[in-house]
């Protein structure tokens, strides 16, 4: 095997984290998480105390920064910071912005397996030519669920149902805008991870050992 590309898609909470760093750790691919970037940018522009309803102000900020970083962490995960990354993932700029901090981490990061990348549009757009496309799907309230105890375990407050209206307004928003919306890419495998993780990691072992030898 070399440097492959699997995509992972899929919706909020969908599971595309833990199935990533389980093909990361069993078949050493690189994994790259592309919600970070969009969390790490929502980060920027919240700190900076940019008015994210004008382009121009984003736009400007975006000039300026000469980095993000990837590291995932507790403040990332946040509700308004979901809220606030799926906000901005709606325009084109940032859209190419983020797509280029990509290529160049797979340019910079060359393996002997591959990369494994998950996000919202990257069997469809940014990495159409892959080897594997997986598109996750879950129902919300399950996915809901998920994030609630998520969120709960890593000490943040949650409250059940306000989780799942979030989950659903971020569905709409990421499947409705214009440029790259959260569709299944074509080509994809679609990975039904509304039982066990046990049984989701049946179906991509076979699926891994089937269409990358
Ligand atoms: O972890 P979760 O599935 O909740 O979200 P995420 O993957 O960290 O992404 C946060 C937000 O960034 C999403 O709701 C999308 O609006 C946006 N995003 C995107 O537009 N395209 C990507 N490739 C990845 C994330």
């Amino acid at each position: 095997m070399k440097n492959k590309i699997i995509t992972i898609d899929g919706p909020a909470a969908s599971g595309k984290e833990k199935i990533s760093k389980y093909i990361s750790s069993k078949w050493k691919f690189k994994h790259l998480d592309s919600g970070v970037l969009y969390r790490r940018l929502a980060l920027i522009l919240l700190e900076a105390k940019v008015n994210t309803n004008n382009v121009f102000e984003i736009k400007k900020k975006i000039n300026q920064i000469s980095t993000i970083s990837y590291r995932k962490t507790k403040k990332i995960r946040t509700q308004r910071i979901s809220q606030l990354a799926s906000k901005i993932a709606i325009y084109s700029f940032v859209r190419e912005y983020i797509n280029k901090l990509q290529y160049n981490f797979v340019k910079k990061n060359k393996n002997k397996q591959g990369f494994v990348i998950d996000g919202r549009d990257i069997g469809s757009v940014v990495f159409k030519k892959a080897d594997l496309k997986l598109y996750i799907e879950v129902k919300p309230e399950i996915r809901a669920k998920r994030r609630y105890k998520q969120l709960i375990d890593s000490g943040e407050k949650s409250i059940y149902p306000k989780i799942l209206k979030e989950i659903k307004l971020r569905d709409k928003k990421d499947k409705q805008r214009k440029h790259s919306p959260l569709v299944i890419p074509k080509g994809a495998h679609i990975i039904d991870n509304n039982g066990s993780f046990r049984k989701t990691v049946k179906n991509i072992t076979e699926l891994l050992e089937k269409n990358l030898k």
